[in-house]
């Protein structure tokens, strides 16, 4: 149950880019036993996002999104100059929303030390051994990033829940895994990944996409659906819709970085097939990098 409204909340969402200051609010609200939901995003905010601020609206009488594009997270020769940010019209968007509090912390303001990544805590470390396949072999030091940022953004807010897509599901794993080693109590939650009708999955890099790869870049979600397709009718060798995806997937796109079947929880790869599995791809499609996922349920 939401608790009734309070004057400390007077409907108008408010930006606030110092922590103290967001703590200080929230500090307040909190000890009016407001619920506070938290959604952290790198902004370029589309349906995807707006989903899990939906999910918040709902479970919270709080509920803050950050926009921060977290220099930490991208390798040297990834795209974080180039990454979209439209403050303007993701603060129209999230104002629709009936969002409480935008966060929008500077890079000094979140690494004052900075952005040199120095020793890992114990949570971080136990989260590790999820970093090594999938994203984490193609991507160096990516989940390090992630981690760190919202580990800080964890502290900052100390919120009562906070909600991640089932889009990057190596990221939610392992957030899930880290937050089992914090302090503060915050339940996740791990959403559906919000497509487009014709499948492809939302993302803030799909602006990337001229038309002509906007069209190839159509055969990652298909792809990934023929795999599940073909496993819950009946086949068992997990090895051979794999293979033909893989080669399949290689015609439409220009690299295909993996397609592998894993466990859900301790993402390993799976030979057999199990009550439980995901499926997931990252390619690239020009020089946009696309991931996506579908998880495939056999009972
Ligand atoms: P960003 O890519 O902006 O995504 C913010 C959140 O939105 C993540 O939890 C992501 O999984 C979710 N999301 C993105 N596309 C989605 C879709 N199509 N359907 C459902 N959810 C979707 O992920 C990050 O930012 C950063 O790594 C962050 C966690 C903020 C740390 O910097």
């Amino acid at each position: 149950m939401l608790s009734a409204p309070c004057a400390l909340l007077d409907h108008l969402m408010k930006q606030i880019t110092d922590s103290k200051q967001l703590q200080d609010v929230l500090g307040k609200l909190k000890r009016r036993r407001k619920t506070i939901g938290f959604v952290p995003t790198m902004g370029a905010l589309h349906e995807g996002h707006l989903s899990l601020v939906r999910k918040s609206r709902k479970q919270n009488d709080i509920t803050v999104v950050s926009i921060f594009v977290n220099p930490t997270q991208f390798g040297p020769k990834e795209d974080f100059k180039k990454y979209p940010r439209p403050l303007r019209k993701d603060s129209v968007l999230l104002k629709k929303a009936e969002v409480n509090f935008i966060f929008t912390p500077t890079p000094e303001g979140m690494y004052p030390e900075g952005l040199e990544k120095k020793g890992l805590s114990p949570a971080m470390k136990a989260a590790l051994s999820l970093t090594k396949n999938l994203c984490g072999k193609f991507r160096p030091g990516h989940f390090e990033g992630v981690m760190i940022v919202v580990e800080k953004l964890f502290r900052i807010v100390q919120p009562s829940r906070a909600y991640f897509g089932a889009k990057d599901y190596q990221q939610a794993a392992v957030i899930q895994k880290m937050n089992e080693g914090l302090p503060f109590k915050i339940k996740i939650y791990v959403e559906p990944t919000i497509r487009e009708k014709d499948g492809l999955a939302m993302s803030s890099r799909n602006q990337y996409l001229s038309p002509e790869e906007r069209k190839r870049a159509l055969a990652v979600s298909q792809t990934l659906f023929e795999v599940r397709r073909k496993i819950l009718a009946g086949e068992k060798n997990l090895k051979k819709p794999i293979s033909e995806a893989h080669r399949k997937l290689a015609l439409s796109v220009d690299s295909v970085q993996y397609l592998e079947i894993v466990d859900p929880e301790t993402l390993k790869p799976l030979s057999k097939v199990q009550k439980k599995m995901v499926v997931l791809t990252a390619c690239y499609v020009g020089k946009t990098r696309l991931i996506d996922n579908v998880i495939i349920r056999t009972s």
